[in-house]
């Protein structure tokens, strides 16, 4: 018996890190995972992957950037599997849409581009709401669901030079907060999760700022970055199970206890 048997999960951005950690963990745990990405490559790997040990899964291209792509993705997950009770808004688009980054390219206040604003606002706090909003209907006639979105410890602290992504990941939070208020009466859940995870957009954080980077590490009161499977998979299964029947319009900080280590 699986925590997740018979659910239908979708979760955006799952062809690596956080993403691919929690559409593995739900397909183990017996959820049908829609995994949902920009590179078909990643997205069929991760979709074999949970197949392969005896789970269900498909693969779906979706850029959710787009919102069409991302209603397209909800029509496919109803269409193949009938219903919607779980959805992850974990994907994260950085830079431009002409030139995508994997994470922050770190520019002062004063200094910040409209476009890479709008590219990171739209891929962040619109595709949020995008999917949300198509998955509502579905939910509200379920009887309930539950809905996890990502946010990050920057826009809490109100990390210096990262003003696009710090704006974005503040609108999820509040984002989550306001539907968890309206849409509780309908049985759907909503909490926010800010991760401090090494995936690959944390190496590449690394490498652009590697002391700032290093001294948030070090900061750590557990000593140690956490691991997306490990440390992730878990809490991402708590949120989505009946475990977790009561709490709604929440923040989660998987960060080793880093947001109280000042
Ligand atoms: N790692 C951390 O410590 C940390 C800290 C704070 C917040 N977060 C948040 O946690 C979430 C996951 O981060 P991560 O570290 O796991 O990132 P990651 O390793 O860079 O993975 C990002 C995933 O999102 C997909 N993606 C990017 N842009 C997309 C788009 N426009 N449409 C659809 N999919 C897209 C990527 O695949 P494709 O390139 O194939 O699309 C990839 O599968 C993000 O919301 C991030 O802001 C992470």
């Amino acid at each position: 018996m699986g925590q997740l048997d018979g659910r239908v999960a979708i979760v955006t951005g799952s062809g690596r890190g956080i993403g691919k950690a929690t559409a593995l963990t739900y397909g183990k745990e017996g959820a049908k995972v829609v995994v949902a990405s920009r590179t078909p490559a990643t997205t069929e790997a991760v979709a074999r992957q949970i197949r392969d040990a005896g789970g269900t899964a498909i693969a779906v291209a979706c850029d959710v950037g787009h919102k069409d792509q991302i209603r397209a993705m909800v029509d496919k997950a109803v269409e193949e599997f009938g219903r919607v009770d779980i959805l992850v808004n974990n994907a994260q688009g950085f830079g431009t849409e002409a030139n995508p980054q994997k994470s922050t390219v770190f520019v002062a206040v004063q200094d910040t581009d409209d476009a890479e604003l709008e590219y990171t606002f739209r891929t962040g706090a619109l595709a949020t709401l995008w999917a949300m909003q198509a998955v509502y209907p579905h939910m509200k006639k379920q009887g309930g669901g539950k809905i996890i979105n990502f946010a990050s410890a920057a826009g809490m602290t109100g990390d210096p030079g990262n003003t696009s992504y710090n704006v974005t990941k503040e609108a999820i939070r509040v984002m989550t907060r306001t539907a968890a208020r309206e849409w509780g009466p309908d049985g759907i859940q909503i909490n926010t999760v800010n991760p401090f995870l090494r995936t690959d957009a944390w190496e590449s954080w690394e490498k652009a700022r590697p002391d700032d980077v290093k001294k948030y590490a070090d900061s750590v009161p557990m000593k140690r970055l956490g691991d997306p499977m490990k440390d992730g998979g878990p809490l991402m299964v708590f949120l989505a199970s009946d475990a977790n029947s009561y709490m709604t319009g929440h923040d989660f900080n998987l960060d080793g206890g880093w947001e109280i280590h000042a």
